[in-house]
Protein backbone atom coordinates (compact mmCIF):
# COMPACT_ATOMS: atom_id res chain seq x y z
CA UNK A 1 0.00 0.00 0.00
CA UNK A 2 1.39 3.75 -1.05
CA UNK A 3 1.66 5.98 1.55
CA UNK A 4 -1.03 8.37 0.02
CA UNK A 5 -3.45 5.56 0.17
CA UNK A 6 -2.51 4.13 3.70
CA UNK A 7 -3.37 8.01 4.84
CA UNK A 8 -6.34 7.83 2.21
CA UNK A 9 -7.34 5.32 4.34
CA UNK A 10 -6.70 5.91 8.06
CA UNK A 11 -8.37 9.54 7.38
CA UNK A 12 -11.51 7.43 6.03
CA UNK A 13 -11.24 5.08 9.09
CA UNK A 14 -11.48 7.48 11.58
CA UNK A 15 -14.12 9.28 10.29
CA UNK A 16 -16.25 6.07 9.85
CA UNK A 17 -16.62 4.11 12.94
CA UNK A 18 -17.41 0.81 10.72
CA UNK A 19 -13.86 0.93 8.77
CA UNK A 20 -12.09 0.86 12.09
CA UNK A 21 -10.97 -2.87 11.14
CA UNK A 22 -9.58 -1.32 8.25
CA UNK A 23 -7.62 1.53 9.65
CA UNK A 24 -6.47 -0.66 12.35
CA UNK A 25 -4.99 -3.15 9.61
CA UNK A 26 -3.58 -0.14 7.39
CA UNK A 27 -1.67 0.71 10.89
CA UNK A 28 -0.17 -2.99 11.36
CA UNK A 29 0.41 -3.23 7.59
CA UNK A 30 4.04 -4.91 7.26
CA UNK A 31 6.93 -2.29 6.73
CA UNK A 32 4.02 0.60 7.15
CA UNK A 33 4.36 1.11 10.75
CA UNK A 34 2.36 4.82 12.15
CA UNK A 35 5.59 7.32 12.31
CA UNK A 36 3.62 8.30 15.65
CA UNK A 37 3.29 5.06 16.85
CA UNK A 38 4.24 5.19 21.02
CA UNK A 39 3.82 8.77 20.85
CA UNK A 40 0.78 10.36 22.97
CA UNK A 41 -0.90 13.35 23.36
CA UNK A 42 -2.72 15.64 25.64
CA UNK A 43 -5.53 17.79 24.70
CA UNK A 44 -7.25 20.16 27.23
CA UNK A 45 -11.03 20.58 26.58
CA UNK A 46 -11.10 18.40 24.59
CA UNK A 47 -14.99 17.19 25.38
CA UNK A 48 -15.92 19.24 22.77
CA UNK A 49 -15.01 21.89 20.13
CA UNK A 50 -11.94 22.53 18.47
CA UNK A 51 -10.55 20.21 21.45
CA UNK A 52 -12.38 17.21 20.52
CA UNK A 53 -11.67 17.37 16.67
CA UNK A 54 -7.81 18.02 17.38
CA UNK A 55 -8.14 14.77 19.96
CA UNK A 56 -10.11 12.21 17.22
CA UNK A 57 -6.99 13.68 14.78
CA UNK A 58 -4.67 13.36 16.58
CA UNK A 59 -5.53 9.87 17.13
CA UNK A 60 -6.41 9.06 13.39
CA UNK A 61 -2.72 10.14 13.40
CA UNK A 62 -1.25 7.16 15.67
CA UNK A 63 -0.54 9.16 18.79
CA UNK A 64 -2.65 7.66 22.11
CA UNK A 65 -4.63 10.88 23.25
CA UNK A 66 -5.58 11.73 26.99
CA UNK A 67 -8.50 13.77 26.62
CA UNK A 68 -9.17 16.47 29.39
CA UNK A 69 -12.89 18.26 30.43
CA UNK A 70 -13.98 20.55 32.86
CA UNK A 71 -17.76 19.08 33.65
CA UNK A 72 -18.52 17.30 30.73
CA UNK A 73 -17.56 13.90 31.44
CA UNK A 74 -20.12 11.82 29.25
CA UNK A 75 -18.79 14.14 26.23
CA UNK A 76 -15.18 13.23 26.89
CA UNK A 77 -16.38 9.69 27.24
CA UNK A 78 -18.10 10.16 24.07
CA UNK A 79 -14.67 11.14 22.41
CA UNK A 80 -12.56 8.36 23.84
CA UNK A 81 -15.20 5.93 22.36
CA UNK A 82 -15.14 7.36 18.84
CA UNK A 83 -10.82 7.08 18.70
CA UNK A 84 -11.52 3.64 20.18
CA UNK A 85 -13.81 2.83 17.97
CA UNK A 86 -11.61 4.07 15.02
CA UNK A 87 -9.14 1.82 16.25
CA UNK A 88 -6.80 4.30 18.52
CA UNK A 89 -5.88 4.81 22.04
CA UNK A 90 -7.74 7.39 24.59
CA UNK A 91 -8.41 7.69 27.99
CA UNK A 92 -10.49 10.90 29.36
CA UNK A 93 -9.40 12.69 32.42
CA UNK A 94 -11.15 15.65 34.06
CA UNK A 95 -8.93 18.53 35.41
CA UNK A 96 -9.36 22.34 35.74
CA UNK A 97 -6.82 23.52 33.55
CA UNK A 98 -6.77 26.76 36.36
CA UNK A 99 -4.99 24.17 39.02
CA UNK A 100 -1.70 23.35 38.90
CA UNK A 101 -2.18 20.02 40.88
CA UNK A 102 -4.62 19.02 38.78
CA UNK A 103 -2.57 20.02 35.31
CA UNK A 104 0.11 17.58 37.08
CA UNK A 105 -2.06 14.66 37.65
CA UNK A 106 -3.58 15.12 33.86
CA UNK A 107 -0.23 14.97 32.89
CA UNK A 108 0.95 11.84 35.41
CA UNK A 109 -2.51 10.19 33.85
CA UNK A 110 -1.44 10.38 30.19
CA UNK A 111 2.49 9.10 31.44
CA UNK A 112 1.10 6.59 33.49
CA UNK A 113 -1.11 4.72 30.66
CA UNK A 114 1.22 6.06 27.51
CA UNK A 115 4.36 6.03 28.94
CA UNK A 116 5.63 9.67 28.17
CA UNK A 117 3.94 12.76 26.33
CA UNK A 118 4.71 14.00 23.00
CA UNK A 119 2.50 16.48 21.98
CA UNK A 120 0.86 19.04 24.33
CA UNK A 121 -2.51 21.15 22.91
CA UNK A 122 -3.21 24.22 25.37
CA UNK A 123 -6.61 24.53 23.95
CA UNK A 124 -8.95 24.75 27.46
CA UNK A 125 -10.93 28.43 27.05
CA UNK A 126 -13.60 30.52 27.70
CA UNK A 127 -14.69 33.57 25.97
CA UNK A 128 -16.52 36.54 28.11
CA UNK A 129 -17.27 39.60 26.22
CA UNK A 130 -18.97 43.14 27.74
CA UNK A 131 -17.47 46.69 27.30
CA UNK A 132 -14.94 47.12 29.71
CA UNK A 133 -17.17 49.13 31.96
CA UNK A 134 -19.59 46.64 32.45
CA UNK A 135 -17.29 44.09 32.90
CA UNK A 136 -17.59 42.12 35.93
CA UNK A 137 -14.93 41.22 38.51
CA UNK A 138 -16.25 37.70 38.87
CA UNK A 139 -16.29 37.18 34.32
CA UNK A 140 -12.54 39.13 34.04
CA UNK A 141 -11.29 36.53 36.89
CA UNK A 142 -12.68 33.52 35.44
CA UNK A 143 -11.24 34.39 32.29
CA UNK A 144 -7.77 35.06 33.27
CA UNK A 145 -7.80 31.74 35.20
CA UNK A 146 -8.89 29.55 32.68
CA UNK A 147 -7.07 31.16 29.59
CA UNK A 148 -4.41 32.84 30.62
CA UNK A 149 -3.19 31.11 34.10
CA UNK A 150 -4.46 28.03 32.96
CA UNK A 151 -2.75 27.77 29.45
CA UNK A 152 0.62 28.82 31.66
CA UNK A 153 -0.07 25.59 34.11
CA UNK A 154 -0.18 23.38 31.18
CA UNK A 155 2.74 24.92 29.27
CA UNK A 156 4.87 24.80 32.14
CA UNK A 157 4.42 21.35 32.45
CA UNK A 158 4.73 20.75 29.19
CA UNK A 159 8.50 22.37 29.25
CA UNK A 160 9.36 20.34 31.90
CA UNK A 161 7.30 16.68 30.40
CA UNK A 162 7.45 16.51 26.91
CA UNK A 163 9.83 14.47 25.33
CA UNK A 164 12.94 15.39 22.84
CA UNK A 165 11.14 15.93 19.86
CA UNK A 166 7.85 17.23 20.88
CA UNK A 167 5.22 19.98 20.19
CA UNK A 168 3.98 21.85 22.14
CA UNK A 169 0.69 23.82 21.01
CA UNK A 170 -1.72 26.55 22.64
CA UNK A 171 -4.76 28.41 21.12
CA UNK A 172 -4.24 32.03 20.41
CA UNK A 173 -7.39 33.72 18.31
CA UNK A 174 -7.79 36.06 15.20
CA UNK A 175 -9.65 38.20 17.27
CA UNK A 176 -6.70 39.86 18.77
CA UNK A 177 -5.64 41.65 15.93
CA UNK A 178 -8.87 42.89 15.89
CA UNK A 179 -9.42 45.21 18.88
CA UNK A 180 -13.13 44.61 18.97
CA UNK A 181 -15.55 46.32 21.13
CA UNK A 182 -16.33 44.02 24.32
CA UNK A 183 -13.50 41.53 23.15
CA UNK A 184 -10.75 43.01 25.05
CA UNK A 185 -10.47 40.88 28.42
CA UNK A 186 -10.88 37.97 25.85
CA UNK A 187 -7.84 39.33 23.40
CA UNK A 188 -5.16 39.94 26.14
CA UNK A 189 -6.09 36.09 26.81
CA UNK A 190 -5.55 34.78 23.84
CA UNK A 191 -2.35 37.72 22.77
CA UNK A 192 -0.51 36.15 25.85
CA UNK A 193 -0.30 32.45 24.30
CA UNK A 194 1.95 34.19 21.48
CA UNK A 195 4.01 36.00 24.32
CA UNK A 196 4.57 32.77 26.38
CA UNK A 197 4.96 30.17 22.89
CA UNK A 198 7.38 32.38 22.00
CA UNK A 199 9.45 32.67 24.94
CA UNK A 200 9.00 28.96 25.62
CA UNK A 201 10.07 28.09 22.10
CA UNK A 202 13.83 29.31 22.75
CA UNK A 203 13.91 27.99 26.39
CA UNK A 204 12.93 24.26 24.89
CA UNK A 205 14.75 24.62 21.41
CA UNK A 206 17.81 23.01 22.36
CA UNK A 207 15.39 19.28 22.69
CA UNK A 208 13.90 19.96 19.56
CA UNK A 209 10.51 20.79 20.61
CA UNK A 210 8.63 23.33 18.60
CA UNK A 211 6.39 25.79 20.23
CA UNK A 212 3.63 27.59 18.26
CA UNK A 213 0.57 29.18 19.23
CA UNK A 214 -2.15 28.83 16.56
CA UNK A 215 -4.97 31.48 15.90
CA UNK A 216 -8.45 30.62 14.86
CA UNK A 217 -10.98 32.68 13.50
CA UNK A 218 -14.39 32.52 14.09
CA UNK A 219 -15.49 28.69 14.21
CA UNK A 220 -18.74 26.32 14.64
CA UNK A 221 -18.39 25.56 18.38
CA UNK A 222 -20.74 26.70 21.39
CA UNK A 223 -17.78 29.23 22.71
CA UNK A 224 -18.77 31.15 19.05
CA UNK A 225 -22.73 30.77 19.35
CA UNK A 226 -23.84 34.46 18.45
CA UNK A 227 -26.77 36.41 16.71
CA UNK A 228 -27.84 36.00 12.95
CA UNK A 229 -26.44 39.60 12.30
CA UNK A 230 -22.86 38.90 14.10
CA UNK A 231 -22.52 35.55 12.13
CA UNK A 232 -23.58 37.08 8.87
CA UNK A 233 -20.57 39.55 9.37
CA UNK A 234 -18.12 36.81 10.58
CA UNK A 235 -19.05 34.84 7.03
CA UNK A 236 -19.10 38.03 4.89
CA UNK A 237 -15.69 38.42 6.42
CA UNK A 238 -14.25 35.14 5.34
CA UNK A 239 -13.14 34.78 1.45
CA UNK A 240 -13.74 30.91 1.57
CA UNK A 241 -17.49 32.54 2.63
CA UNK A 242 -18.13 30.49 5.29
CA UNK A 243 -16.73 30.13 9.38
CA UNK A 244 -14.15 27.60 10.14
CA UNK A 245 -15.19 23.64 11.52
CA UNK A 246 -13.58 22.04 14.13
CA UNK A 247 -11.66 20.16 11.60
CA UNK A 248 -10.34 22.82 9.52
CA UNK A 249 -8.21 24.03 12.77
CA UNK A 250 -7.56 20.02 14.06
CA UNK A 251 -6.09 19.50 10.82
CA UNK A 252 -3.67 22.73 11.17
CA UNK A 253 -2.69 21.38 14.19
CA UNK A 254 -1.97 18.09 12.82
CA UNK A 255 0.04 20.06 10.06
CA UNK A 256 2.29 21.71 13.38
CA UNK A 257 2.31 18.15 14.65
CA UNK A 258 4.20 16.50 11.57
CA UNK A 259 8.04 15.70 11.47
CA UNK A 260 7.73 17.86 8.17
CA UNK A 261 6.25 20.89 10.32
CA UNK A 262 9.13 21.34 12.75
CA UNK A 263 10.16 24.28 11.43
CA UNK A 264 7.57 26.02 12.20
CA UNK A 265 8.61 27.20 15.28
CA UNK A 266 8.12 30.26 17.64
CA UNK A 267 5.52 31.32 15.22
CA UNK A 268 1.85 32.71 15.49
CA UNK A 269 -0.06 30.50 12.84
CA UNK A 270 -3.58 31.94 11.97
CA UNK A 271 -6.31 29.42 10.59
CA UNK A 272 -8.72 31.00 9.91
CA UNK A 273 -9.52 30.92 5.96
CA UNK A 274 -8.38 34.38 5.19
CA UNK A 275 -10.50 36.04 7.78
CA UNK A 276 -9.23 39.74 8.49
N1 LIG B 1 -14.65 28.86 18.44
C1 LIG B 1 -14.01 29.92 17.99
O1 LIG B 1 -14.54 30.71 17.17
C2 LIG B 1 -12.58 30.20 18.46
C3 LIG B 1 -11.86 31.17 17.75
C4 LIG B 1 -10.57 31.44 18.15
C5 LIG B 1 -10.01 30.77 19.22
N2 LIG B 1 -10.72 29.82 19.89
C6 LIG B 1 -10.07 29.16 21.03
O2 LIG B 1 -10.07 27.76 20.81
C7 LIG B 1 -10.15 27.07 22.07
C8 LIG B 1 -11.29 26.06 22.03
O3 LIG B 1 -12.48 26.78 21.80
P1 LIG B 1 -13.86 26.06 21.39
O4 LIG B 1 -14.55 27.02 20.50
O5 LIG B 1 -13.61 24.67 20.95
O6 LIG B 1 -14.59 26.07 22.82
P2 LIG B 1 -15.81 25.19 23.38
O7 LIG B 1 -16.52 24.49 22.27
O8 LIG B 1 -16.58 26.09 24.27
O9 LIG B 1 -15.06 24.05 24.25
C9 LIG B 1 -14.31 24.45 25.37
C10 LIG B 1 -13.59 23.26 25.94
O10 LIG B 1 -12.75 23.72 27.02
C11 LIG B 1 -13.07 22.98 28.21
N3 LIG B 1 -12.82 23.83 29.37
C12 LIG B 1 -13.37 25.02 29.68
N4 LIG B 1 -12.84 25.48 30.83
C13 LIG B 1 -11.95 24.56 31.25
C14 LIG B 1 -11.09 24.45 32.37
N5 LIG B 1 -11.03 25.41 33.31
N6 LIG B 1 -10.30 23.35 32.50
C15 LIG B 1 -10.35 22.35 31.55
N7 LIG B 1 -11.14 22.41 30.48
C16 LIG B 1 -11.93 23.49 30.32
C17 LIG B 1 -14.52 22.55 28.04
O11 LIG B 1 -14.78 21.43 28.88
P3 LIG B 1 -16.30 21.05 29.33
O12 LIG B 1 -16.96 20.47 28.10
O13 LIG B 1 -16.12 20.03 30.42
O14 LIG B 1 -16.94 22.30 29.77
C18 LIG B 1 -14.53 22.20 26.54
O15 LIG B 1 -13.96 20.94 26.32
C19 LIG B 1 -10.31 28.15 23.13
O16 LIG B 1 -9.07 28.42 23.75
C20 LIG B 1 -10.78 29.37 22.35
O17 LIG B 1 -10.40 30.58 22.96
C21 LIG B 1 -12.00 29.51 19.52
Amino acid sequence: MTHTSRRALLALAAAVPALAAARASAQDAPGSPSPNAGRAAIVTGSSRGIGAATARRLASDGYAVTVNYLTNADLAAQVVQEIEWAGGRAIARQADVADPAAVGALFDACVQAFGGVDVVVSNAGIMNTAPIAQFTDEAFDRMMATNLKGSFNVLREAARRVRDGGRIIALSSTSMTQKRATHGPYAATKSAQEMLCGSLAKEVAGRRISVNAIAPGPTNTELFRVPPAVMQQAVAAIPYGRIGEPEDIANAIAALCEADGEWINGQLVFANGGFF
